[in-house]
């Protein structure tokens, strides 16, 4: 075993010790439980925009990124865009990738690799901010239900330009809305890419930290996951992120396609 070999071998040993570590997982879920009223998730930006999710997310999404190289990024939920800011500069260096490995260096052509998001509702001020945003050019937004039918043929009419499609759910959070999106979109993650859903850490929290919000324990994203497994061998859960990550918002969310 060479220098590298032995280190991805201790790693990956770290890694399965912790996928049995009962203790450590249920301390991490009650870190997330406490943080939760905390809005934790709000406190981060992607190059200057708000990005509502966990830094660990963000690591193992660059990590997935960077080994899959996906030409299309399909993101539900904008919001503020920190989300398509992070896909958009990750596209962006793969374009630096190409253009060094290719010879031009310094020079990156901007390709046609693009992040495309869907939010019911893009806000003005948000919309505004992202066009005026250096990685725009990376950026198309299409404003309408992630569900609605005419949105769904759009999303599917563009991804027909691309070879590598990735596929982040991140809307509605209610199970029949992340279950519709599963049928609408997971169909379009390339082999061995992968669907990420999050916000399926839901399910493993009390019903009180859901508020008043249409989704809780019974009723989430990671429900939805399950069921759509059922009638979907094409797809599987790869634990060993989250058992990576312990901190996540995506237990059972990161979904890869294998078949
Ligand atoms: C959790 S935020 C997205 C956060 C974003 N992905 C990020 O990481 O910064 C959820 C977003 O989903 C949008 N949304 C809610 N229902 C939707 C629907 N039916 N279709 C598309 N977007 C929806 C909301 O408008 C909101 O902007």
């Amino acid at each position: 075993m060479n220098e590298v070999e032995k280190f991805e071998s201790e790693v990956a040993k770290n890694i399965d010790g912790l996928s049995k570590d009962k203790d450590v997982q249920a301390l991490s879920r009650i870190w997330i439980r406490e943080i939760s009223p905390h809005k934790y998730a709000y406190n981060f930006k992607w190059l200057g925009r708000p990005a509502i999710q966990f830094p660990q997310d963000q690591v193992a999404l660059q990590e997935l990124i960077w080994s899959i190289k996906p030409d299309l990024i399909i993101e539900t939920g904008i919001a503020h865009g920190g989300s398509l800011m992070f896909s958009a500069s990750m596209l962006a260096l793969l374009d630096m990738e190409d253009a060094i490995n290719s010879g031009t260096n310094m020079n990156p052509k901007i390709s046609n690799r693009k992040v495309l998001g869907i939010d019911i509702d893009i806000r003005a001020h948000n919309k505004s901010a992202i066009e005026a945003h250096p990685m725009a050019s990376r950026i198309q937004m299409i404003q309408g239900s992630s569900i609605d039918p005419n949105i769904i043929k759009q999303v599917h009419d563009i991804a027909k330009s691309y070879k590598t499609i990735l596929v982040c759910l991140d809307s509605n959070h209610t199970h029949e809305h992340v279950l519709a999106e599963l049928e609408a979109y997971a169909s379009l993650t390339t082999k061995d890419s992968y669907c990420i859903v999050y916000d399926t850490a839901v399910e493993d929290m009390p019903e009180n930290l859901s508020g008043d919000r249409p989704w809780g324990p019974g009723n989430n994203p990671k429900t939805a996951v399950w069921q759509y497994l059922q009638s979907h061998s094409e797809f599987e859960i790869d634990k060993s992120i989250e058992s990576k990550l312990l901190i996540t918002v995506a237990p059972d969310g990161y979904l890869k396609r294998i078949g």
